[in-house]
């Protein structure tokens, strides 16, 4: 037997054995805030934005690292789980800049969006000093440690996706930061800028040199090699200013290479 019957919230909801409790919240359309779960990616469990309550289980587990079982029943909006929740992101935004109005990412970003979810408007904890400088090392994108969450993404998507291992989580506490090996800067490590990482980090510390918003998006497919990958080109004022991969369909599934990310525009 495939199928398995759970309840969140109260709603009865069916399942395939395998899901994690995250994947069924989110085919249910019962939203769960994430900020380390990438569906790219494997299941990670850091950030513990998406704890629930389970009935009959100790503590609060992690929905994105949480097999969904039969007859579970789920809780995913209770005080107790909220109050982690809150406690994670004040302690994020503590260590954050906060100049959203000036930051690439403004309205795309996933802290933004969990912040506002929770309904977080205040500085509650004590605020970090002290910038960091930023990588702006690679032609095509930049790292700015000072809007990093430490999510891991970029390293996992650089490990699992990639196969390059490029970057990691490098040094302990307030000292963490992704880093090359040896600590050196992206253009001096063995990255190959592909700009898989970027797609993936949820806020503005991987993002494309000169970041902005098409008006409209055209698909079509790169036209470097004979893999064929599906792009979309974002258009601003009659110019390709953007390239996003085409998730949908089996050839590239959102991955491009450094030539279709970042080439196209010269190309053309
Ligand atoms: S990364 Fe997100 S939260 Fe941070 S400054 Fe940029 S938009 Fe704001
Ligand atoms: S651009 Fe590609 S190779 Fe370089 S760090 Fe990011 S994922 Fe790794
Ligand atoms: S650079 Fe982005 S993806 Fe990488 S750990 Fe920081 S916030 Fe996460
Ligand atoms: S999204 Fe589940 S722990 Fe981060």
């Amino acid at each position: 037997m495939d199928k398995i019957k759970l309840a969140i919230n109260g709603q009865e909801v069916e399942a395939r054995r395998g899901m994690t409790v995250l994947e069924v919240a989110e085919a249910a359309g019962i939203y769960i805030p994430t900020l380390c779960h990438d569906p790219d990616l494997e299941p990670y469990g850091a950030c513990r934005l998406c704890v629930v309550e389970v009935e009959g289980m100790r503590g609060l587990p992690t929905a994105c690292t949480t097999p969904a079982t039969d007859g579970m029943v789920v809780h995913t909006e209770t005080p107790a789980v909220n109050k982690v929740r809150c406690t994670a992101v004040e302690l994020l935004i503590a260590d954050h800049p906060s100049d959203c109005l000036t930051c690439p990412k403004n309205q795309q970003c996933e802290l933004q969006k969990v912040a506002a979810y929770l309904g977080i408007t205040q500085q509650r904890f004590r605020k970090a000093t002290g910038l960091l400088p930023v990588d702006t090392s690679n032609p095509f994108f930049n790292l700015d440690r000072n809007m990093c969450i430490l999510c891991a993404r970029c390293v996992r998507t650089c490990d699992e996706i990639t196969g390059v291992g490029a970057i990691d989580l490098a040094f302990r506490g307030y000292e963490s930061k992704v880093s090359t090996f040896n600590d050196n800067l992206l253009l001096d490590s063995i990255c190959v800028s592909c700009g898989e990482c970027v797609v993936h980090c949820p806020t503005g510390a991987l993002i494309p040199k000169d970041a902005r918003q098409p008006t409209r998006e055209v698909e079509t497919i790169c036209p470097y090699c004979g893999v064929g990958c599906g792009i979309y080109l974002g258009i601003r004022d009659g110019q390709i200013i953007s390239i996003r991969g085409k998730r949908e369909g089996t050839v590239n599934k959102g991955s491009l290479c450094v030539k279709g990310r970042f080439g196209i525009a010269e190309y053309i």
